[in-house]
Protein backbone atom coordinates (compact mmCIF):
# COMPACT_ATOMS: atom_id res chain seq x y z
CA UNK A 1 0.00 0.00 0.00
CA UNK A 2 1.41 3.33 -0.52
CA UNK A 3 2.28 5.64 2.01
CA UNK A 4 0.61 8.34 0.54
CA UNK A 5 -3.07 9.92 -0.75
CA UNK A 6 -3.38 12.37 -3.51
CA UNK A 7 -5.74 14.87 -3.65
CA UNK A 8 -6.60 16.76 -6.82
CA UNK A 9 -8.44 20.19 -6.66
CA UNK A 10 -8.78 22.12 -9.59
CA UNK A 11 -6.03 20.01 -11.75
CA UNK A 12 -3.42 20.82 -8.52
CA UNK A 13 -2.23 17.74 -6.77
CA UNK A 14 -1.83 17.27 -3.39
CA UNK A 15 -0.46 14.91 -1.40
CA UNK A 16 -1.07 13.71 2.10
CA UNK A 17 0.40 10.91 4.49
CA UNK A 18 -1.38 7.55 4.86
CA UNK A 19 -0.83 6.46 8.53
CA UNK A 20 -1.32 2.92 9.62
CA UNK A 21 -2.39 1.60 13.41
CA UNK A 22 -1.42 -1.46 14.99
CA UNK A 23 -4.70 -2.97 14.09
CA UNK A 24 -3.58 -1.84 10.35
CA UNK A 25 -6.46 0.38 10.10
CA UNK A 26 -5.27 3.22 7.58
CA UNK A 27 -6.00 7.27 8.23
CA UNK A 28 -4.81 10.09 6.08
CA UNK A 29 -3.55 13.05 7.99
CA UNK A 30 -4.62 15.78 6.62
CA UNK A 31 -2.94 17.99 9.08
CA UNK A 32 -1.75 20.19 5.91
CA UNK A 33 -4.98 20.08 4.31
CA UNK A 34 -6.08 23.99 4.93
CA UNK A 35 -2.50 25.45 4.41
CA UNK A 36 -1.67 23.56 1.37
CA UNK A 37 -4.67 24.25 -0.66
CA UNK A 38 -4.69 27.71 0.23
CA UNK A 39 -7.97 26.92 3.09
CA UNK A 40 -9.69 23.86 1.45
CA UNK A 41 -11.23 21.91 4.83
CA UNK A 42 -13.30 18.90 5.25
CA UNK A 43 -16.67 18.70 6.14
CA UNK A 44 -18.08 15.66 7.97
CA UNK A 45 -21.11 16.20 9.92
CA UNK A 46 -21.24 13.50 13.33
CA UNK A 47 -17.71 12.95 12.26
CA UNK A 48 -18.72 9.62 10.46
CA UNK A 49 -15.31 9.70 8.79
CA UNK A 50 -13.24 11.51 10.83
CA UNK A 51 -10.70 10.55 13.21
CA UNK A 52 -10.26 13.05 16.21
CA UNK A 53 -6.86 11.27 17.63
CA UNK A 54 -4.68 8.37 17.79
CA UNK A 55 -5.70 6.13 20.90
CA UNK A 56 -4.27 3.34 22.68
CA UNK A 57 -7.23 2.40 24.67
CA UNK A 58 -9.90 0.87 23.43
CA UNK A 59 -10.26 -0.72 19.65
CA UNK A 60 -13.31 -1.92 17.66
CA UNK A 61 -13.72 -4.04 15.09
CA UNK A 62 -17.29 -2.43 13.95
CA UNK A 63 -17.65 -5.35 11.03
CA UNK A 64 -16.52 -7.71 12.77
CA UNK A 65 -18.13 -7.41 15.90
CA UNK A 66 -14.61 -6.71 18.09
CA UNK A 67 -14.15 -4.71 21.23
CA UNK A 68 -10.68 -4.57 23.21
CA UNK A 69 -9.80 -2.51 26.58
CA UNK A 70 -5.98 -2.08 25.80
CA UNK A 71 -5.83 -5.65 23.80
CA UNK A 72 -7.54 -7.37 25.54
CA UNK A 73 -11.27 -8.89 24.33
CA UNK A 74 -14.01 -7.64 26.23
CA UNK A 75 -15.62 -11.15 26.65
CA UNK A 76 -12.29 -12.59 28.50
CA UNK A 77 -12.16 -9.33 30.21
CA UNK A 78 -15.68 -9.55 31.36
CA UNK A 79 -15.49 -13.71 32.56
CA UNK A 80 -12.30 -13.07 34.08
CA UNK A 81 -11.58 -9.19 35.70
CA UNK A 82 -13.23 -7.36 37.89
CA UNK A 83 -14.33 -3.67 37.37
CA UNK A 84 -11.34 -2.00 39.34
CA UNK A 85 -9.09 -3.87 37.67
CA UNK A 86 -10.47 -2.91 34.35
CA UNK A 87 -10.34 0.41 35.52
CA UNK A 88 -7.02 0.20 36.01
CA UNK A 89 -5.84 -1.51 32.67
CA UNK A 90 -7.96 1.00 31.04
CA UNK A 91 -6.28 4.01 32.91
CA UNK A 92 -2.69 3.19 33.19
CA UNK A 93 -2.68 0.56 30.35
CA UNK A 94 -1.63 -3.22 31.97
CA UNK A 95 -3.77 -4.84 34.24
CA UNK A 96 -2.62 -4.81 38.05
CA UNK A 97 -0.45 -6.56 40.13
CA UNK A 98 -1.72 -7.68 43.07
CA UNK A 99 0.02 -4.79 44.75
CA UNK A 100 -1.00 -2.28 42.27
CA UNK A 101 -4.49 -2.98 42.44
CA UNK A 102 -4.09 -3.02 46.18
CA UNK A 103 -2.51 0.58 46.19
CA UNK A 104 -4.99 1.77 44.01
CA UNK A 105 -8.24 0.58 45.93
CA UNK A 106 -6.54 1.85 49.29
CA UNK A 107 -6.01 5.24 47.79
CA UNK A 108 -9.79 5.40 46.66
CA UNK A 109 -10.99 4.15 49.45
CA UNK A 110 -8.90 7.21 51.40
CA UNK A 111 -10.98 10.06 48.94
CA UNK A 112 -14.26 8.21 48.88
CA UNK A 113 -15.58 11.13 51.92
CA UNK A 114 -17.72 13.59 49.91
CA UNK A 115 -17.98 17.23 51.63
CA UNK A 116 -20.88 17.06 53.90
CA UNK A 117 -21.65 20.64 52.37
CA UNK A 118 -22.07 18.87 48.81
CA UNK A 119 -25.22 17.58 50.56
CA UNK A 120 -26.87 21.39 50.69
CA UNK A 121 -26.40 21.03 46.70
CA UNK A 122 -28.60 18.39 46.02
CA UNK A 123 -30.93 19.19 48.78
CA UNK A 124 -31.73 21.95 46.60
CA UNK A 125 -32.98 19.73 43.70
CA UNK A 126 -36.65 19.45 43.81
CA UNK A 127 -37.36 15.13 43.56
CA UNK A 128 -38.38 15.48 40.14
CA UNK A 129 -34.60 16.08 39.11
CA UNK A 130 -33.65 13.77 36.54
CA UNK A 131 -30.40 12.05 38.00
CA UNK A 132 -28.61 12.60 35.46
CA UNK A 133 -28.52 16.31 35.81
CA UNK A 134 -27.90 16.07 39.49
CA UNK A 135 -25.03 14.15 39.11
CA UNK A 136 -23.52 16.16 36.05
CA UNK A 137 -23.69 19.20 38.49
CA UNK A 138 -22.66 17.63 41.87
CA UNK A 139 -19.66 16.08 39.72
CA UNK A 140 -18.78 19.81 38.86
CA UNK A 141 -19.07 21.26 41.77
CA UNK A 142 -16.22 18.37 43.29
CA UNK A 143 -14.25 20.71 41.67
CA UNK A 144 -15.01 23.97 44.27
CA UNK A 145 -14.10 21.40 46.99
CA UNK A 146 -11.13 20.00 45.62
CA UNK A 147 -9.24 22.60 44.22
CA UNK A 148 -5.89 20.77 43.44
CA UNK A 149 -7.86 18.49 41.30
CA UNK A 150 -7.90 21.70 38.62
CA UNK A 151 -4.78 22.63 37.44
CA UNK A 152 -3.03 18.94 37.12
CA UNK A 153 -0.24 18.60 34.51
CA UNK A 154 2.06 15.94 36.67
CA UNK A 155 1.53 12.11 36.27
CA UNK A 156 0.98 12.48 40.16
CA UNK A 157 -1.00 15.69 40.16
CA UNK A 158 -3.35 13.58 37.83
CA UNK A 159 -3.10 10.86 40.17
CA UNK A 160 -4.41 12.41 42.85
CA UNK A 161 -7.27 13.58 40.85
CA UNK A 162 -7.95 10.46 39.18
CA UNK A 163 -8.67 8.17 42.55
CA UNK A 164 -10.08 11.33 44.35
CA UNK A 165 -13.11 11.07 41.42
CA UNK A 166 -12.75 7.04 41.47
CA UNK A 167 -13.96 7.47 45.50
CA UNK A 168 -16.65 10.11 45.06
CA UNK A 169 -18.60 9.01 42.03
CA UNK A 170 -20.14 6.13 43.39
CA UNK A 171 -21.25 8.24 46.80
CA UNK A 172 -22.81 10.74 44.20
CA UNK A 173 -24.24 8.25 42.27
CA UNK A 174 -25.87 6.30 45.71
CA UNK A 175 -27.41 9.98 46.45
CA UNK A 176 -28.08 10.56 43.15
CA UNK A 177 -30.84 7.50 43.80
CA UNK A 178 -31.49 8.08 47.61
CA UNK A 179 -32.38 11.55 46.99
CA UNK A 180 -35.25 10.65 45.07
CA UNK A 181 -36.09 7.73 47.17
CA UNK A 182 -36.29 10.51 50.39
CA UNK A 183 -33.50 8.11 51.91
CA UNK A 184 -30.86 9.31 53.97
CA UNK A 185 -27.53 9.76 52.09
CA UNK A 186 -25.09 7.38 53.13
CA UNK A 187 -21.35 6.91 52.85
CA UNK A 188 -19.31 3.73 51.60
CA UNK A 189 -17.83 1.14 53.35
CA UNK A 190 -14.13 0.83 53.16
CA UNK A 191 -14.10 -3.09 54.40
CA UNK A 192 -15.96 -3.49 51.21
CA UNK A 193 -14.86 -4.05 47.24
CA UNK A 194 -15.23 -1.28 45.41
CA UNK A 195 -18.69 -3.02 43.70
CA UNK A 196 -20.03 -4.24 46.92
CA UNK A 197 -19.64 -0.72 48.50
CA UNK A 198 -21.25 0.51 45.92
CA UNK A 199 -24.72 -1.27 46.16
CA UNK A 200 -24.40 -1.03 49.81
CA UNK A 201 -24.30 2.33 49.40
CA UNK A 202 -27.29 2.48 46.71
CA UNK A 203 -29.65 -0.02 48.28
CA UNK A 204 -28.45 -0.09 52.47
CA UNK A 205 -31.64 0.80 54.39
CA UNK A 206 -32.12 3.11 57.28
CA UNK A 207 -32.71 0.42 59.80
CA UNK A 208 -31.57 -2.64 58.86
CA UNK A 209 -28.20 -4.85 58.12
CA UNK A 210 -27.50 -4.76 54.47
CA UNK A 211 -26.91 -8.20 53.30
CA UNK A 212 -24.71 -8.46 50.21
CA UNK A 213 -25.87 -10.48 47.62
CA UNK A 214 -23.47 -12.48 45.40
CA UNK A 215 -26.01 -12.10 42.37
CA UNK A 216 -25.86 -8.53 42.48
CA UNK A 217 -22.13 -8.32 42.83
CA UNK A 218 -21.28 -10.17 39.67
CA UNK A 219 -23.92 -8.75 37.46
CA UNK A 220 -23.26 -5.54 38.63
CA UNK A 221 -19.51 -5.68 38.14
CA UNK A 222 -19.97 -7.57 34.91
CA UNK A 223 -22.37 -4.48 33.66
CA UNK A 224 -19.53 -1.91 34.48
CA UNK A 225 -17.07 -3.80 32.82
CA UNK A 226 -19.06 -3.68 29.81
CA UNK A 227 -19.73 -0.02 30.16
CA UNK A 228 -15.95 1.02 30.45
CA UNK A 229 -14.85 2.47 27.69
CA UNK A 230 -15.84 2.69 24.08
CA UNK A 231 -13.16 4.64 22.17
CA UNK A 232 -14.64 7.82 20.91
CA UNK A 233 -17.96 7.85 21.19
CA UNK A 234 -20.21 10.87 21.53
CA UNK A 235 -19.52 11.63 25.39
CA UNK A 236 -16.12 10.55 25.37
CA UNK A 237 -15.63 12.96 22.56
CA UNK A 238 -16.90 15.35 24.82
CA UNK A 239 -14.44 14.92 27.95
CA UNK A 240 -12.07 15.00 25.66
CA UNK A 241 -12.60 18.24 23.53
CA UNK A 242 -13.61 19.91 27.39
CA UNK A 243 -10.29 18.92 28.65
CA UNK A 244 -8.81 19.81 25.47
CA UNK A 245 -8.84 23.25 26.80
CA UNK A 246 -7.31 21.94 30.33
CA UNK A 247 -10.20 22.40 31.88
CA UNK A 248 -10.13 19.92 35.02
CA UNK A 249 -10.75 16.62 34.93
CA UNK A 250 -14.03 16.76 37.39
CA UNK A 251 -15.39 19.61 34.22
CA UNK A 252 -14.84 17.57 31.95
CA UNK A 253 -16.84 14.88 33.51
CA UNK A 254 -18.86 16.44 34.18
CA UNK A 255 -19.63 17.68 30.39
CA UNK A 256 -19.37 13.85 29.20
CA UNK A 257 -22.08 12.81 31.66
CA UNK A 258 -24.38 16.22 30.12
CA UNK A 259 -23.36 14.10 26.58
CA UNK A 260 -24.32 10.59 27.62
CA UNK A 261 -27.30 11.74 29.09
CA UNK A 262 -29.05 11.97 25.37
CA UNK A 263 -31.39 9.34 24.49
CA UNK A 264 -29.67 8.53 20.95
CA UNK A 265 -26.41 7.49 23.79
CA UNK A 266 -26.39 6.04 27.36
CA UNK A 267 -30.11 7.47 27.82
CA UNK A 268 -31.38 4.45 25.15
CA UNK A 269 -30.69 2.08 28.29
CA UNK A 270 -33.78 4.24 29.74
CA UNK A 271 -35.78 5.01 26.78
CA UNK A 272 -35.59 0.99 25.93
CA UNK A 273 -37.42 -0.01 29.15
CA UNK A 274 -39.96 2.86 28.64
CA UNK A 275 -40.63 1.26 25.19
CA UNK A 276 -40.89 -2.01 26.07
CA UNK A 277 -42.58 -1.05 28.63
CA UNK A 278 -45.34 1.15 26.05
CA UNK A 279 -45.20 -2.46 23.75
CA UNK A 280 -46.34 -4.53 27.22
CA UNK A 281 -48.95 -1.73 27.63
CA UNK A 282 -50.13 -2.16 24.01
CA UNK A 283 -50.82 -5.60 24.52
CA UNK A 284 -47.16 -6.75 23.33
CA UNK A 285 -47.96 -5.29 19.90
CA UNK A 286 -44.08 -5.32 18.64
CA UNK A 287 -45.48 -5.05 15.12
CA UNK A 288 -47.03 -1.54 15.79
CA UNK A 289 -43.74 -0.46 17.11
CA UNK A 290 -41.51 -1.62 14.32
CA UNK A 291 -43.98 -0.17 11.62
CA UNK A 292 -43.08 3.19 13.63
CA UNK A 293 -39.25 2.90 13.78
CA UNK A 294 -39.78 2.03 9.91
CA UNK A 295 -41.76 5.24 9.52
CA UNK A 296 -39.50 8.02 8.30
CA UNK A 297 -42.21 10.31 9.18
CA UNK A 298 -42.37 9.17 12.44
CA UNK A 299 -39.45 10.00 14.89
CA UNK A 300 -39.64 7.31 16.92
CA UNK A 301 -36.71 4.56 16.90
CA UNK A 302 -36.51 1.32 18.25
CA UNK A 303 -34.30 2.30 21.12
CA UNK A 304 -31.41 -0.12 21.65
CA UNK A 305 -30.83 -0.63 17.90
CA UNK A 306 -28.36 0.55 15.63
CA UNK A 307 -24.59 1.58 16.37
CA UNK A 308 -22.18 4.26 14.21
CA UNK A 309 -19.52 1.78 14.57
CA UNK A 310 -20.86 -1.60 14.82
CA UNK A 311 -22.49 -3.18 11.49
CA UNK A 312 -22.54 -6.21 13.60
CA UNK A 313 -23.62 -7.62 16.70
CA UNK A 314 -22.64 -5.30 19.32
CA UNK A 315 -20.52 -7.92 21.22
CA UNK A 316 -21.20 -6.68 24.75
CA UNK A 317 -25.02 -6.80 23.74
CA UNK A 318 -24.38 -10.45 23.13
CA UNK A 319 -22.69 -10.73 26.63
CA UNK A 320 -25.66 -8.68 28.41
CA UNK A 321 -28.54 -10.88 26.72
CA UNK A 322 -26.57 -14.03 28.27
CA UNK A 323 -26.07 -12.47 31.67
CA UNK A 324 -30.20 -11.01 31.53
CA UNK A 325 -31.10 -14.71 31.33
CA UNK A 326 -28.59 -15.90 34.22
CA UNK A 327 -29.28 -13.09 36.62
CA UNK A 328 -33.35 -13.04 36.25
CA UNK A 329 -33.11 -16.78 36.42
CA UNK A 330 -30.26 -16.67 39.28
CA UNK A 331 -32.85 -13.68 41.29
CA UNK A 332 -35.87 -16.14 40.17
CA UNK A 333 -37.58 -13.49 38.51
CA UNK A 334 -40.06 -13.64 35.78
CA UNK A 335 -40.22 -10.26 33.24
CA UNK A 336 -42.07 -10.33 30.27
CA UNK A 337 -40.08 -7.58 29.61
CA UNK A 338 -37.55 -10.15 28.16
CA UNK A 339 -39.64 -12.04 26.73
CA UNK A 340 -41.01 -8.65 24.35
CA UNK A 341 -37.46 -7.63 24.18
CA UNK A 342 -36.32 -11.10 22.99
CA UNK A 343 -39.60 -10.96 20.61
CA UNK A 344 -38.84 -8.06 19.13
CA UNK A 345 -34.88 -8.38 18.58
CA UNK A 346 -35.85 -11.53 16.67
CA UNK A 347 -38.05 -9.25 14.36
CA UNK A 348 -35.77 -6.89 14.00
CA UNK A 349 -32.95 -9.16 12.74
CA UNK A 350 -35.80 -11.34 9.74
CA UNK A 351 -36.93 -7.53 8.58
CA UNK A 352 -35.17 -6.16 5.56
CA UNK A 353 -35.31 -2.63 7.05
CA UNK A 354 -33.27 -3.34 9.89
CA UNK A 355 -31.13 -6.19 8.13
CA UNK A 356 -30.57 -3.80 4.96
CA UNK A 357 -29.43 -0.81 7.26
CA UNK A 358 -27.03 -3.40 9.83
CA UNK A 359 -29.02 -2.61 12.66
CA UNK A 360 -28.50 -5.06 15.78
CA UNK A 361 -29.04 -4.45 19.20
CA UNK A 362 -26.92 -2.69 20.79
CA UNK A 363 -25.46 -2.51 24.70
CA UNK A 364 -28.02 -0.69 25.80
CA UNK A 365 -30.97 -3.04 24.67
CA UNK A 366 -30.31 -5.46 27.56
CA UNK A 367 -28.81 -4.06 30.44
CA UNK A 368 -32.11 -2.22 31.47
CA UNK A 369 -33.55 -5.57 32.22
CA UNK A 370 -30.78 -6.61 34.38
CA UNK A 371 -30.34 -3.26 36.29
CA UNK A 372 -34.63 -3.33 36.88
CA UNK A 373 -34.22 -7.25 38.11
CA UNK A 374 -31.48 -5.63 40.35
CA UNK A 375 -34.15 -3.42 41.70
CA UNK A 376 -32.55 -0.13 40.06
CA UNK A 377 -34.91 2.47 39.46
CA UNK A 378 -34.99 3.11 35.29
CA UNK A 379 -34.30 7.03 35.50
CA UNK A 380 -31.17 5.40 37.28
CA UNK A 381 -30.24 3.30 34.17
CA UNK A 382 -27.98 5.99 32.37
CA UNK A 383 -26.47 7.03 35.78
CA UNK A 384 -25.06 3.06 36.28
CA UNK A 385 -23.69 3.72 32.19
CA UNK A 386 -21.81 6.99 33.64
CA UNK A 387 -20.35 4.66 36.66
CA UNK A 388 -19.48 1.87 34.24
CA UNK A 389 -17.80 4.84 31.71
CA UNK A 390 -15.95 7.07 35.01
CA UNK A 391 -12.71 4.75 34.33
CA UNK A 392 -13.09 4.70 30.48
CA UNK A 393 -12.96 9.09 29.89
CA UNK A 394 -10.69 9.17 32.58
CA UNK A 395 -8.46 6.99 30.62
CA UNK A 396 -9.30 9.00 27.21
CA UNK A 397 -8.39 12.15 29.26
CA UNK A 398 -5.05 11.63 30.92
CA UNK A 399 -4.20 9.95 27.14
CA UNK A 400 -5.21 13.17 25.54
CA UNK A 401 -3.65 15.32 28.06
CA UNK A 402 -0.49 13.34 28.41
CA UNK A 403 -0.29 13.34 24.39
CA UNK A 404 -0.40 17.17 25.19
CA UNK A 405 -2.83 17.07 22.55
CA UNK A 406 -3.55 20.86 20.98
CA UNK A 407 -7.35 22.31 22.17
CA UNK A 408 -9.91 21.46 20.16
CA UNK A 409 -11.12 23.77 17.54
CA UNK A 410 -13.12 22.18 14.64
CA UNK A 411 -13.50 24.53 11.33
CA UNK A 412 -17.00 25.05 9.33
CA UNK A 413 -18.18 26.36 6.36
CA UNK A 414 -20.08 29.05 6.20
CA UNK A 415 -23.30 28.94 4.19
CA UNK A 416 -25.00 31.94 5.92
CA UNK A 417 -25.80 35.83 4.46
CA UNK A 418 -22.37 37.28 2.37
CA UNK A 419 -21.46 41.11 3.72
CA UNK A 420 -24.52 43.23 4.46
CA UNK A 421 -24.75 46.98 5.50
CA UNK A 422 -26.54 47.81 9.24
CA UNK A 423 -30.26 48.83 8.27
CA UNK A 424 -31.41 51.58 10.74
CA UNK A 425 -34.60 50.27 12.70
CA UNK A 426 -36.78 52.62 10.90
CA UNK A 427 -35.75 51.28 7.80
CA UNK A 428 -36.45 47.68 8.60
C1 LIG B 1 -24.56 4.05 22.69
O1 LIG B 1 -20.79 5.48 19.86
C2 LIG B 1 -20.76 4.62 20.81
O2 LIG B 1 -19.88 3.84 20.98
C3 LIG B 1 -21.99 4.67 21.74
C4 LIG B 1 -22.09 3.55 22.75
C5 LIG B 1 -20.99 3.62 23.79
O3 LIG B 1 -20.67 2.58 24.38
O4 LIG B 1 -20.52 4.77 24.09
O5 LIG B 1 -22.06 2.28 22.12
C6 LIG B 1 -23.41 3.66 23.55
O6 LIG B 1 -24.84 5.22 22.58
C7 LIG B 1 -25.29 3.01 21.91
C8 LIG B 1 -26.43 3.58 21.00
C9 LIG B 1 -27.65 3.83 21.89
N1 LIG B 1 -28.66 4.59 21.12
C10 LIG B 1 -29.82 3.99 20.72
O7 LIG B 1 -30.08 2.80 20.88
C11 LIG B 1 -30.79 4.94 20.05
C12 LIG B 1 -31.34 4.30 18.78
N2 LIG B 1 -30.26 4.21 17.78
C13 LIG B 1 -30.13 5.26 16.87
O8 LIG B 1 -30.59 6.51 17.20
C14 LIG B 1 -28.88 5.19 15.98
O9 LIG B 1 -28.74 3.90 15.57
C15 LIG B 1 -27.56 5.68 16.57
C16 LIG B 1 -27.68 7.05 17.11
C17 LIG B 1 -27.10 4.75 17.62
C18 LIG B 1 -26.55 5.68 15.42
O10 LIG B 1 -26.96 6.64 14.52
P1 LIG B 1 -26.14 6.92 13.17
O11 LIG B 1 -24.87 6.14 13.13
O12 LIG B 1 -26.06 8.40 13.00
O13 LIG B 1 -27.01 6.26 12.07
P2 LIG B 1 -28.08 7.02 11.24
O14 LIG B 1 -28.94 7.85 12.14
O15 LIG B 1 -27.38 7.68 10.09
O16 LIG B 1 -28.99 5.81 10.70
C19 LIG B 1 -28.74 5.14 9.47
C20 LIG B 1 -30.10 4.65 8.99
C21 LIG B 1 -31.14 5.79 8.92
O17 LIG B 1 -32.11 5.39 7.97
P3 LIG B 1 -31.98 5.98 6.43
O18 LIG B 1 -31.89 7.48 6.56
O19 LIG B 1 -30.68 5.34 5.90
O20 LIG B 1 -33.21 5.47 5.75
O21 LIG B 1 -30.64 3.71 9.95
C22 LIG B 1 -31.82 4.25 10.51
C23 LIG B 1 -31.80 5.75 10.26
O22 LIG B 1 -33.13 6.27 10.22
N3 LIG B 1 -31.77 3.94 11.95
C24 LIG B 1 -32.81 3.53 12.68
C25 LIG B 1 -32.30 3.28 13.96
N4 LIG B 1 -30.99 3.56 13.98
C26 LIG B 1 -30.67 3.98 12.73
N5 LIG B 1 -34.13 3.34 12.35
C27 LIG B 1 -34.92 2.91 13.35
N6 LIG B 1 -34.50 2.61 14.62
C28 LIG B 1 -33.20 2.81 14.95
N7 LIG B 1 -32.79 2.55 16.20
Amino acid sequence: MSDKATLEINGEKYEFPLIKGTENEVAMDIKSLRGATGGVITVDPGYKNTGSCESAITFLDGEKGILRYRGYSIEELADKADFLEVAYLLIFGELPTNEQLEQFHDDIKSHSVVDDDVKKIIDAFPKSAHPMGVLSSLTSALTAFNPSSVDVNSEEQMYNAIVRILGKFPVLVSWAMRKKQGLPLEYGDDSLGYVENVLKMMFKSPNKEYEQNEILVNALDKLLILHADHEQNCSTSTVRITGSSHAGLFASLSAGISALWGPLHGGANQAVLEMLEAIKEDGGDTKKYMAKAKDKEDPFRLMGFGHRVYKNFDPRARIIKKAADEVLGDLGVEDPILDIAKGLEQEALEDPYFVDRKLYPNVDFYSGIIYRAMGIPVEMFTVMFALGRLPGWIAQWREMRLRKEPIGRPRQLYVGETYRPFKEIQNR
